[in-house]
């Protein structure tokens, strides 16, 4: 069996208005701890994404997915404040991340885009503050910034100059932990070598169609707890094109979801946890919000992990492609 149940060392009843949910947590190198199931904030729209939080607040959720990239962190803010003005929860019972951006890579600009994310949300310090991807792009502009042919112009600063500067922000207090997105194991060596504050976390594209096992492990052996993003396939991904298959629609999890009576959403959350990794699985549907915390009342057993497994493709559908020249781009090597 493959819930690594050594790693879940701190749980926790979180109490809401609504409903009461047991969520594990992991527990960071530096003793901070992160639950195991996050709202994802990604594609939420401005109008929509404040109720999330609110629903997710409810139904036990204590853990949000948010980056400055996303363009909505002032509405994720709004829905934190409302809760911890109804006293539903305080800012010490949440663990919420942000995610610097590409354009802010260059080290003059990391604090003062680590402070923008918490003037947004409202807040006096982040949890986890995630490096979003090894590359940088021009400079303080567009977020993406192309040339006359549309092309994305990046930039060459290097991830260990941007990493001093992410370090510098834990000693401002305004994050608890730093981490990394989308690294791969070379460049999360590369940086453990120099670095005086050890990544945290490691955040990157993980379901049964991209098992990234191998990833896994390796940061697991270095004591860098893993995040899995797109839990679901990023079904609504800009990215996912047309003949890509579809994770929720994969019938040999239609079938394990029939025999254990769970639904194909929470058979997948609950093969990801049981790996001692949590996952950040978006939704605006407050039904669907409910039903992703729901997955601590059952277990899979070794055939059904093992079953899983099988359906890795190592099919990645956030991949960036437009950054494929970058000397940093993450997915030109096996993992
Ligand atoms: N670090 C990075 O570079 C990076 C990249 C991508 C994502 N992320 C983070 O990871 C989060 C999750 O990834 P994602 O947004 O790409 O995709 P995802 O969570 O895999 O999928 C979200 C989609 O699945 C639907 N959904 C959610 N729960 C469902 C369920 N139980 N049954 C059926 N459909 C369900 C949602 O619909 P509704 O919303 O309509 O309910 C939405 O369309 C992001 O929001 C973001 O916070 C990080």
């Amino acid at each position: 069996m493959q819930w690594r149940t050594e790693r879940i060392i701190f749980s926790q009843l979180f109490q809401s208005s609504m409903v009461s949910v047991h969520v594990p947590s992991l527990t960071f190198s530096n003793g901070y701890k992160m639950p195991v199931i996050g709202l994802g904030t990604w594609k939420s729209k401005p109008g929509d994404v404040q109720r999330a939080v609110v629903d997710a607040i409810d139904a036990g959720y204590r853990h949000l997915d948010c980056a400055y990239m996303y363009g909505n962190e002032s509405e994720v803010g709004e829905g934190v404040k409302l809760k911890v003005q109804e006293g539903v929860v305080q800012r010490e019972d949440l663990f919420i991340t942000s995610k610097l951006w590409n354009t802010f890579h260059r080290p003059d600009l990391v604090v003062s885009a680590c402070k923008k994310s918490l003037s947004l949300l409202g807040l006096e310090y982040v949890d986890l503050y995630l490096m979003h991807w090894p590359f940088a792009f021009k400079e303080d502009g567009d977020l993406i910034p192309t040339d006359a042919d549309g092309n994305i112009v990046l930039s060459d600063v290097d991830y260990l100059a941007t990493w001093r500067e992410m370090e510098t922000c834990v000693h401002l207090g305004l994050t608890h932990s730093i981490g990394l997105s989308n690294f791969n194991s070379q460049q999360i060596e590369r940086l453990l070598v120099s670095a005086e504050v050890k990544p945290a976390n490691l955040q990157i594209e993980c379901n049964p169609y991209l098992t990234q096992k191998k990833l896994i492990n390796f940061c697991q052996s270095r004591g860098i707890e893993v995040t899995a993003y797109s839990p679901m396939g990023s079904p609504d991904s800009p990215y996912l094109k047309a003949g890509m298959p579809r994770l929720l629609e994969d019938p040999g999890l239609h079938q394990v979801a029939h025999r254990v009576g769970k639904s194909v959403g929470q058979v997948v959350l609950r093969y990801l946890v049981q790996q001692g990794i949590s996952a950040v699985p978006k939704s605006v549907t407050k039904s669907r919000i409910q039903e992703n915390i729901n997955i601590f009342d059952f277990e899979l057993s070794d055939a059904d992990t093992s079953y899983i497994d099988s359906f890795n493709q190592n099919l990645r559908i956030c991949h960036r492609d437009h950054a494929r020249g970058h000397k940093f781009y993450p997915f030109n090597v096996e993992f």
